[in-house]
């Protein structure tokens, strides 16, 4: 049997740093209000003409790179983005040419926040059947080209960034499961309504920006995650105390909490960046999860619960031992 394990990880944050008081600045706000409401202090910020594929590439060198193989050994290229460089080609194919890869299958996942998760999973499920061997699988963002930045209750929430991992074969699993979820009912309380198709003046504005019901977000993505925590325990037979790290969607220190106490775990046990980086949406759990594993905190064989929750709605879990 053929299963899937993190062979590397890798990270990308630009170098503008945006903080509360930047942002007070610009609009009415305080620090107080935003670290009060969300625990983020700072974001990072891609520069004019810094796009998506551009972070996406730094964070896929490094994953390449930890993992000790090369760009020719990948045979399989997914990135979840919601914010890629061009309506198509997808981003995955304009990173497949920056890293000289020819020839693996290469396209992009939109589950937004959930993203990187959708991204994993079927990255797994390719592994897993042996349509592939080595899977470069990304989540980048350029959050900031869809925020509207005169808007205070969403502009203090996103920043931009990217992370990567490798995900190769083992005999044992590495990855050890993986649940999926949507339901488009929600699609009005988190979204950004400019499209090619639907509302196409609305891009050619240039007006294409996230709104949200943020309340109604807030209350279904802490009574979700509650479940979908269950769910991965439940399907493998884990008891809480056996989880050793969660590895959470970066979009709120408030939902992170409840969802840590819901596992019965300590803070300790949970790895935060929505401090430092906000809420880079499809690309924040594997910049999380590259932090702790180049920290240290994270070791080999120890179990790690990855979980998001985003517009669509999606949400989704992963449970691995790394
Ligand atoms: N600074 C100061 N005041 C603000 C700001 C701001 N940046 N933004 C909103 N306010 C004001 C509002 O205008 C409102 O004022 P009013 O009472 O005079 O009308 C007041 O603060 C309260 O606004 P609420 O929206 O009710 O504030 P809430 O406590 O719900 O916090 C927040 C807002 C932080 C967005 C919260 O709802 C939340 O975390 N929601 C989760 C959604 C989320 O994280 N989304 C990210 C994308 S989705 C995802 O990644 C899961």
């Amino acid at each position: 049997m053929t299963f899937a394990r993190i062979l590397g990880t890798g990270g990308y944050l630009p170098d503008r740093v945006v903080t509360n008081e930047d942002l007070a600045r610009m609009v009415e706000t305080s620090d107080e209000w935003i670290v009060s409401r969300t625990g983020i202090r700072e974001r990072r910020i891609a520069a004019a003409g810094q796009t998506t594929c551009d972070l996406a590439e730094q964070a896929a060198r490094a994953a390449l790179a930890a993992a000790g193989c090369t760009a020719q050994d990948i045979d399989l290229i997914i990135v979840a983005t919601t914010t890629p460089d061009r309506i198509f080609p997808s981003t995955a194919c304009l990173l497949q040419d920056r890293l000289g890869n020819h020839g693996a299958p290469a396209f992009d996942v939109q589950a937004v926040c959930t993203g990187f998760i959708y991204a994993l999973a079927t990255a797994e499920k390719f592994i897993r059947s042996g349509s592939a061997r080595k899977a470069l699988v990304v989540g980048a963002e350029t959050m900031s080209r869809i925020v509207d930045w005169t808007d205070r209750a969403t502009c203090v929430l996103f920043g931009d960034g990217a992370g990567a991992v490798i995900v190769g074969t083992d005999s044992e699993p590495g990855i050890m499961s993986s649940h999926l979820h949507a339901d488009g009912a929600y699609k009005d309380l988190l979204t950004v309504a400019g499209g090619v198709s639907e509302h196409p003046e609305i891009l050619r504005e240039g007006t294409a920006h996230v709104l949200m019901r943020g309340n109604e977000v807030f209350r279904m993505a802490v009574t979700t995650l509650d479940n979908i925590v269950e769910e991965s325990l439940q399907a493998n037979g884990l008891r809480r105390e056996e989880v050793r790290w969660l590895v959470p969607h970066q979009a709120n220190t408030r939902i992170i909490a409840a969802t840590a106490k819901r596992l019965g775990m300590s803070m300790d046990q949970v790895v935060v960046t929505v401090d430092r980086h906000g809420n880079t949406s499809g690309a924040s759990i594997p910049l999380a999860f590259d932090v702790a594993v180049r920290d240290g905190r994270i070791q080999r064989g120890d179990i790690v619960l990855m979980e998001g929750f985003g517009g669509g709605f999606t949400w989704g879990s992963i449970l691995l031992r790394y």
